[in-house]
């Protein structure tokens, strides 16, 4: 495996099959690895990117405290069979300082996540746009978990013609249903306990969808296993619960049809939380 540290040290695209690019910010864990073994099973050489993004943090001790782990990083990846690993500093992606010319995400940016985290999406649409010029990838392959931010991708994609194929792997869970994410490692177990609401109130949200529900009833029943949980714990404090359009990311109408995804965010003894499921909203199609 090779360890790229430029551009210029990145292995050459294979002769006659695809490149594959999974781009993270490090600390990896099974659900950065099943992004790479989907990657494995396209055929694809397969690059990794390791870069901790100035662009996307709004919070500076939030950037300070990310996880740095770039050894116990790439012994995972050599082991999964990855054909490199780019992991660029930011003199290298951002010299002279931050770009003068950025991408915005436009509304898909102003709202949930990005209404939480100002510039966020902005930062992310600049980073993922740099990296896939600089490593030149087919396919590009990014988390469900991070809804929002496959919508963003998606549109960019879309909106600039950027010559790459996404692909969205389901997210990864713990046998308790919990997301994996790095910031899980800051749960208690009371707070774990409190976080399986998330998932609970997406499955309650689902089930209500396969029932043949209105839009407004769906959101309403996985709100009701929310604010349950509220009761429960005063440690665990909802954000947002609501159905998205998978396209814009704006909060469908109550009368929506068609796929939505049901996402939440909620913070749990500090820690913030988010989740989501896709679902499809048919209340005249159900039996
Ligand atoms: P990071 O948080 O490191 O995540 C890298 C990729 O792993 C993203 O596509 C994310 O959705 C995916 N991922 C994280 N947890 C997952 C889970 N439980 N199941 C499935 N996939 C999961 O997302 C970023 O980095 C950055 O914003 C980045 C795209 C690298 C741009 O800086």
């Amino acid at each position: 495996m090779r360890l790229a540290s430029t551009a210029a040290e990145l292995p050459e695209r294979p002769r006659d099959g695809a490149r594959a690019i999974v781009m993270t910010m490090g600390a990896l864990h099974e659900g950065h690895l099943t992004l790479v073994r989907r990657a494995r099973e396209l055929g694809a050489q397969v690059i990794v990117t390791i870069f901790v993004n100035p662009l996307q943090f709004n919070d500076p001790a939030d950037l300070e405290r990310y996880p740095r782990t770039l050894e116990a990083d790439c012994a995972l990846l050599e082991a999964e069979g990855v054909d490199a690993v780019f992991a660029p500093s930011v003199e290298e992606m951002y010299p002279g300082g931050d770009p003068v010319v950025t991408v915005s995400a436009g509304a898909i940016g102003e709202v949930f996540e990005g209404a939480h985290r100002p510039g966020h999406f902005d930062g992310v649409l600049t980073v993922v746009l740099k990296l896939m010029h600089l490593t030149s990838p087919d396919v590009a392959l990014f988390g469900a978990k991070d809804a929002q931010q496959v919508i963003a991708v998606r549109a960019m994609v879309r909106d600039l013609a950027v010559p790459v194929r996404v692909e969205a792997v389901p997210t990864v869970r713990d046998p308790d249903g919990l997301a994996l994410s790095s910031r899980n490692v800051h749960l208690s177990r009371a707070d774990r306990e409190a976080a399986l609401a998330l998932p609970r109130a997406l499955a309650a949200a689902a089930a209500a969808a396969r029932n043949g529900d209105p839009a407004a009833d769906v959101v309403r029943t996985g709100t009701n296993v929310l604010t349950e949980a509220t009761r429960a714990s005063a440690k665990f404090a909802v954000d947002y619960f609501a159905a998205l359009d998978p396209r814009t990311a704006q909060q469908v109408p109550d009368d929506h049809r068609g796929e939505a995804v049901i996402a939440v965010a909620a913070t749990v003894g500090g820690t913030r939380l988010i989740d989501n499921m896709t679902v499809l909203i048919d209340p005249e199609g159900s039996p």
